[in-house]
């Protein structure tokens, strides 16, 4: 196994509302990223897969706020530290963060170079103008942005380029792990294209050592990602190599989300193209039971009171699902439903 850059174990987190509700959006996840992987998050709208992305950074503000958990980077544990350490040791450097939408985050009136200045500057206050430059120059050059950018106002530049330019930003101070939450939805395909090529350059130099990307489109990351991780209801349902996601989904909602997408991939072309009727529960009263329960056409009374724990399963018991019924019962089901024929 190699080294560890990213642990998340046990991680709760929640979002108290101005009205004092609690909304459990993060509910006990646990994940594993080594060095020079990358692990993709899937699920529906509203699953919680920004909010596990925020609360990985360790770094919290209202309305969301830390219950318990550990979060582990490269070895050290950075749950519990002082916000304001977490922004001037961790953010940028050890652990970058692409928000959702960053590249309309961008203030329109501020040159390129002014965005990486204040990245260094937060970790490095002494760094002069001249270093920044020819670091921003060479590694712009590096991932074929062009250092002509770095003085160009992010309102000049495309959309596609914004985003490869954010990314480039982001991730100046080459930290162990970037996390990316929608890098590519809303760009055209070869803008998709090119902002997934530069990140896997980022991790081909060097640059970053470990990445999680976060998406609602299952079949980008089969090309994207080693491994995917479904969440589902503040939770994560299943995980295991993207290969083995895509092929051998074993959760009746990752079953769910493979059979409502087309994988335009041999072997899975022609998949029965079947949205998961229903919505996700709301995340202030978690059902009880299994909170897929309500949609899932396999539930028994018991998974409306009982919740599965995490199940680890395979070759080396590095799978896990998240089901009452074991794999080889959900096999058997989506076997027969298929005539007997391998899903
Ligand atoms: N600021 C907030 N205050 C209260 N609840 C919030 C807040 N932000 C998100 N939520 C709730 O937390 C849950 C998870 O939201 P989150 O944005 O993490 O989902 P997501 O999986 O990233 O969805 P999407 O695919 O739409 O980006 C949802 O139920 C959402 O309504
Ligand atoms: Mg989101």
């Amino acid at each position: 196994m190699g080294k560890v850059m990213l642990e998340v174990k046990n991680l709760k987190t929640k979002y108290i509302t101005r009205f004092g509700e609690d909304v459990y959006s993060v509910d006990g996840v646990s994940l594993k990223i080594e060095e020079g992987k990358s692990l993709g998050i899937a699920g529906e709208s509203g699953c919680g897969k920004s909010t596990l992305a925020l609360s990985m950074m360790g770094y919290y503000f209202a309305p969301l706020h830390y219950t318990s958990g550990d979060i582990i980077i490269d070895g050290k544990n950075i749950s519990g530290m002082d916000p304001d350490k977490v922004r001037t040791t961790i953010l940028g450097s050890e652990i970058a963060y692409i928000p959702q939408a960053a590249m309309n985050a961008l203030n329109p009136t501020m040159k390129i170079i002014r965005f990486i200045e204040d990245v260094i500057h937060a970790h490095n206050p002494k760094a002069s103008k001249k270093e920044i430059r020819e670091l921003a120059e060479e590694r712009f050059a590096e991932l074929g942005l062009g250092k002509e950018v770095l003085d160009r106002h992010a309102v000049e530049l495309s959309g596609g380029m914004k985003q490869r330019t954010v990314i480039a930003v982001s991730t100046i101070l080459s930290p162990k792990v970037l996390i990316a939450d929608e890098p590519s939805s809303a760009l055209d395909v070869t803008s998709q294209k090119m902002v997934i090529r530069m990140m896997r350059e980022l991790m081909e130099k060097g640059y970053i050592k470990s990445m999680m990307f976060i998406t609602h489109e299952l079949p980008l990351l089969y090309n994207v990602t080693d491994d995917i991780a479904v969440m589902y209801a503040g939770q994560l349902v299943e995980y295991g190599t993207a290969k083995e996601m895509v092929f051998d989904p074993i959760h009746p909602y990752s079953h769910g989300l493979m059979g409502s997408i087309l994988v335009p991939e041999e072997g899975t072309r022609g998949m029965n193209l079947t949205a998961i009727p229903g919505t996700p529960p709301n995340l202030k009263r978690p059902p009880q039971g299994c909170r897929f329960a309500e949609r899932c056409k396999y539930a028994k009374p018991e998974c409306f009171y009982t919740a599965p724990a995490e199940r680890m399963f395979g070759e080396n018991g590095t799978r896990m699902h998240r089901c009452l019924m074991s794999e080889d019962q959900l096999r058997d089901i989506y076997s027969k439903e298929n005539g007997g024929a391998q899903a």
